[in-house]
């Protein structure tokens, strides 16, 4: 332990590593594992599950803790996150595992497509929404076979009931461990003869507004935020979105399933849109969105990135943002932080950032600290909306 520092060193039954999560944050305060991890490297341990020829699939690992501990037995992973993807990434060279060992994969590859075969152990770490679990189970299930062997792992308090079904129902028996630390596995046995059904992702709902007097359908893939309806803080902010001829460039930030650009888009018809989100899920349903109401009579960008990464500085006209308030199962502030900090970079001179939040989210300090001021555009009980403008040096 670093007194003054977050713990870095990962003490493992399969070595010692050094861990750190993507991107790099001076104060950092979170590990890049967490007990979830330690507890499933530890049963593979224990258990001497892993042989050399071990065909293996890692699914949702976070920063690295279970595929870097795992480098050697050129686990197959499954993300869809791109900070993960870059922490693994990162912490394989920080490490010297050769990353070329690992077959990375993103949340929409059938697992056949990056294992090429049948798996002898997958990995799972939970997700946050069972949606998403759904779908990652849905799309194992024709890499499984008897002698399978299945382990998830998660935090106690993210493991209900519902979680237990789910596997019950598209992968067979399914038990849990005790909990240590806080944390606790999951097996489940592969049924072969069990009619698991279709995978219902990614599935769709229907807006509560009409282009052309034509409904707008919305599509989402399982891991997009409010997948199965829309958000009533995103729902205020459309009512209250900005239009103005000066606005050549927008950007929705985080875009999820791309619902506040689209809007956007429609509002402000000469403007050139942006989408950014770091879930690959969401940039594909966010493409799928803009595709099928805009076809190719408009222009836009789709970028799965971090924050505005890949943005030109001083070059975008009007920032939407509904920030993020968790990273995996933590509830943070440092992401809204983050792209509050980043849209100052990308925005041109009086260029504007327009956010909605939970009233309780004490934001409006924050934009203020780097903006220098802070307008409240529209309220309700629950929500505001903030405006901040970029001053012309
Ligand atoms: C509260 S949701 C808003 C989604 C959508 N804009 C809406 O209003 O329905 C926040 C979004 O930020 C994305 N996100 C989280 N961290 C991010 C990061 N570092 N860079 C880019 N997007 C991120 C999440 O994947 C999620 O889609």
């Amino acid at each position: 332990m670093v007194v003054g520092q977050i713990d870095r060193s990962f003490e493992t039954g399969f070595g010692r590593y050094e861990l750190q999560r993507f991107p790099i944050n001076k104060k950092e305060t979170l590990k890049a594992w967490d007990a979830a991890d330690e507890y499933l490297l530890r049963h593979l341990a224990e258990n001497d599950l892993l042989e050399e020829n071990t065909t293996l699939l890692i699914i949702n690992d976070g920063f690295g803790g279970l595929s870097i501990p795992l480098g050697r037995y050129r686990p197959a992973v499954m993300i869809d996150s791109y900070l993960s993807m870059q922490s693994i990434l990162m912490n394989a060279q920080k490490n010297n595992i050769d990353e070329m060992l690992m077959t990375l994969g993103n949340s929409l590859e059938l697992p056949e497509q990056i294992t090429g075969e049948k798996v002898d152990i997958v990995l799972i770490k939970l997700p946050k929404s069972l949606a998403m679990l759904a779908d990652q189970l849905h799309r194992i299930r024709p890499v499984l076979d008897s002698s399978t062997v299945i382990v998830a792992a998660g935090m106690t308090k993210n493991i209900h009931m519902s979680t237990m079904a789910m596997f019950e129902k598209i992968i067979g028996k399914t038990k849990t461990s005790h909990a240590r630390k806080k944390a606790r596995l999951v097996f489940s046995d592969f049924d072969d003869g069990l009619t698991a059904g279709e995978n219902p992702y990614p599935d769709s709902f229907t807006l509560p507004y009409k282009l052309d007097d034509i409904d707008i359908e919305i599509s989402n893939h399982a891991a997009v935020f409010s997948q199965d309806r829309l958000d009533i803080g995103a729902r205020f902010f459309i009512e209250n979105l900005p239009v103005s001829d000066r606005y050549r460039t927008i950007v929705d930030l985080g875009c999820g399933n791309g619902i506040l650009g689209l809007m956007a888009a429609i509002k402000n018809p000469a403007a050139r849109l942006i989408f950014t989100d770091e879930s690959y899920m969401a940039v594909e349903s966010a493409i799928s969105n803009f595709v099928s109401i805009f076809d190719d009579t408009r222009e836009a960008e789709f970028l799965q990135t971090d924050c505005l990464q890949g943005v030109e500085r001083d070059s975008v006209s009007l920032i939407l943002c509904n920030p993020p308030f968790h990273q995996n199962h933590a509830i943070t502030d440092n992401i809204a932080w983050q792209m509050f900090s980043e849209s100052r970079d990308v925005l041109e001179p009086d260029g504007e950032l327009w956010v909605v939040a939970n009233r309780h989210l004490a934001y409006h300090a924050k934009l203020k600290q780097i903006f220098g001021h802070c307008e409240v555009v529209a309220s309700n009980k629950k929500f505001v909306i903030y405006k901040v403008t970029k001053k012309s040096r």
